[in-house]
């Protein structure tokens, strides 16, 4: 039987790099959880004694805190240095991107429209990088309450929908006579999904790895689902059952964004000693 991984899987670029620079940060601790995976944060505390702190004040001089993917308001990230504590950036470069952009056309006079959740860490970050007149909207509908100056910039969370970011700089565009729209979003999400449907065109027997709660997960095997009638979710090699191989000849496996590459790596194994016996 052919076992093919999907060109896309699993963690994303900018996860698997704060992995990696985790890692290389023995005896560290993050700063606010470095990914939205509790299974990998453990590992990282077990196997490489990086330890999670939500409290900015547990970080002394000296210390060494690693940035979490998701980034951190600019005026801690200034406190921690100040406190001449090792900081170590595993921010991604794609959030880094649109803080950048924020704290520039801030600098230049524009007014700055973020479309995003004002809850979530990553906008909490991008937002701290304008200085004034910066403003949050999770929908098309609320651009209209905005009271904005003739110069607006606008950035969008990484994991929008840019159909959705689409309807927002229309209307800005409507109102506004100079909009500077700089597209912030990550493909990353959506690359996995492309692949899962792509193979499984191809495939007679499709393995998706993920938590049973992940929705992203649940989503990819709807994708497989949709193409491949013998499409299984599962969370770990156990599940696997032998009859669902029988007669089969070409096996795509997926995997979700909050997946470790270990479970994936196990799940293969699994299959090639199915296929071999
Ligand atoms: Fe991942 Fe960075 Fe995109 S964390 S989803 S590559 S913004």
């Amino acid at each position: 039987m052919k076992i093919e991984l999907a060109e896309s899987y699993g963690f994303c670029f900018g996860v698997k790099r704060a992995i990696k620079i985790a890692e290389e940060n023995k005896n560290s601790a993050t700063y606010g959880p470095l990914i939205h995976n509790a299974n990998e944060i453990e590992r990282l505390k077990r196997d490489f004694n990086v330890a999670l702190s939500e409290n900015l004040d547990s970080f002394k001089s000296g210390d060494t805190a690693v940035i979490r993917t998701h980034g951190i308001p600019k005026e801690e990230l200034s406190l921690l240095k100040q406190r001449e504590v090792n900081v170590i950036d595993a921010t991604c470069p794609y959030v880094t991107k649109p803080q950048q952009i924020c704290e520039e056309m801030s600098s230049q006079g524009y007014d700055i429209v973020i479309f995003g959740d004002e809850a979530h860490p990553e906008i909490k970050g991008v937002k701290s990088y304008g200085e004034t007149h910066v403003y949050v909207v999770n929908s098309a509908d609320e651009v209209d309450a905005l009271r904005l100056r003739e110069k607006v910039a606008t950035v969008a969370q990484t994991t929008r929908k840019v159909e959705d970011y689409q309807q927002i700089v229309a209307k800005l565009m409507a109102k506004h006579k100079e909009v500077r729209v700089f597209n912030t979003i990550c493909n990353a999400t959506f690359d996995n999904q492309d692949a899962a449907y792509k193979l499984a065109k191809e495939a007679d027997i499709m393995i998706v790895i993920g938590g049973k709660n992940s929705s992203n997960t649940k989503q990819l095997h709807s994708i497989a689902k949709d193409q491949c009638s013998d499409s299984y979710h599962i969370e770990t090699p156990e599940e696997i059952d032998v009859a669902w191989f029988v007669g089969k000849i070409f096996c795509g496996i997926s995997a979700g964004a909050s997946t470790p590459d270990w479970i994936i790596q196990s799940v293969i194994e699994r299959i090639q000693q199915i296929s071999h016996s």
